[in-house]
């Protein structure tokens, strides 16, 4: 039984889909923070199967034990924490609270149950500032934001684990730019207040919500002056998983996988393949800069490949056209 923290939420969901369809027992938690009960009908809806969800805190030990307690896991998949990077700078100690204290009380009921799998969402946050790309796992690691630094602490914990304990085995996942949402138009991005990455800005731009797209700036070194990065199909990502657990049944230690295409994307060039696949206008306006935002991050994806047999297959088309068809009825 595969436990799914965070089932919920964005990349949880689509990856209970993988992990349902793939004939694995799976039981979730979430407590909706980000996330609404909505997706878990969805997910049983596409996959036509059943499984246990917990609403429960990662921050209620108590409450947590319950799920360890009535359920035989024997791996987890923690995708369950915050992830906003402007709210981590005004409130860090809701980050490393929910975050690294929410982490340590599921490595501690993992450690009380002989749980010894752990697949875990990290970030292409964890390499701060690049000095080169494609960027590879060996390449330094840095934070800018408290949001960052949780993830760079529960990796630091995650390999201390696996030091501690031999038998324990950890998949970090690097994650590069999630967009897109599942072929069924019934899960997707549906972030609860104002989203702050690009593809939910652009669909809110093209529905109207918002009366137009703030492009942070079109000064940057790369192609046409704004920002390149790596975004990834949620479904190419959820089998990232897959492929990862299926490593880890067959090793021990710590693992990181850059998990993202290797091919980098310019913000124009998302709004004119998003209007150009859609059909839709995405008015935008050029603006300053963002604070911390880099010129240019994308990842080499060689590693996973090689040891997960798993690469990225679906296009950037595929990406724009299954963002809108998710949120242009909503
Ligand atoms: P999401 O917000 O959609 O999903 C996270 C889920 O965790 C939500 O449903 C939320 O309600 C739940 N949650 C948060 N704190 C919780 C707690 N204390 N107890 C129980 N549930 C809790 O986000 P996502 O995009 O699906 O991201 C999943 C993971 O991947 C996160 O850890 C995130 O940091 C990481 N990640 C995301 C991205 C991205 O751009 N989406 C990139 C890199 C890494
Ligand atoms: C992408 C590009 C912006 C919004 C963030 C986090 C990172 C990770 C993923 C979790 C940049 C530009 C954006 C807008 C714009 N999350 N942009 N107008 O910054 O690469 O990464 O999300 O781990 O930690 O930092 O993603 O989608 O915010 O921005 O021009 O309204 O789009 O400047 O070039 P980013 P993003």
């Amino acid at each position: 039984m595969i436990l799914v923290t965070g089932m919920a939420g964005y990349i949880g969901s689509h990856t209970a889909v993988a992990l349902l369809e793939d004939g694995r027992q799976i039981v979730g938690m979430d407590n909706f923070y980000n996330s609404s009960p909505s997706a878990l009908d969805a997910v049983k809806k596409i996959t036509g199967k059943d499984f246990a969800f917990y609403n429960a805190d990662l921050r209620d030990k108590e409450g947590m034990r319950r799920i360890f307690e009535e359920n035989s896991i024997d791996a987890v998949i923690h995708f369950a924490g915050l992830k906003a990077v402007g709210e981590s700078v005004e409130k860090p100690l809701l980050y490393y609270e929910n975050n690294i204290s929410g982490t340590v009380n599921l490595l501690e009921l993992m450690q009380e149950y002989g749980v010894k799998r752990f697949v875990f969402s990290s970030s292409a946050t964890v390499y701060g500032e690049p000095d080169h790309v494609p960027i590879e796992e060996d390449a330094p690691n840095s934070a800018t934001n408290p949001y960052g630094r949780t993830k760079l602490y529960i990796e630091g914990i995650l390999k201390d684990m696996c030091v501690a304990d031999k038998k324990f085995s950890v998949a970090l996942l690097r994650y590069f730019n999630p967009i897109g949402a599942h072929e069924s138009g019934l899960i997707g991005e549906n972030p609860n207040g104002i989203p702050n990455n690009l593809m939910p800005r652009i669909c809110q731009a093209a529905k109207g919500i918002m009366p137009f797209l703030t492009v942070y700036g079109d000064d940057y070194p790369t192609k046409d002056g704004t920002g390149v990065r790596d975004y990834i199909h949620v479904c190419d990502l959820a089998e990232g998983h897959l492929a990862a657990l299926k490593k880890l049944e067959k090793s021990t230690g710590a693992l990181i996988y850059n998990l993202g295409t290797g091919i980098g994307y310019s913000v124009y060039e998302m709004i004119h393949t998003f209007m150009k696949v859609n059909s839709v206008n995405v008015p935008y306006k050029v603006c300053p800069r963002r604070a911390g935002d880099v010129p240019t991050v994308y990842a080499n994806p060689d590693k996973a490949l090689n040891e997960l047999g798993w690469r990225a297959e679906r296009t950037l088309e595929d990406m724009c056209k299954s963002s809108w068809e998710f949120v242009k009825n909503k």
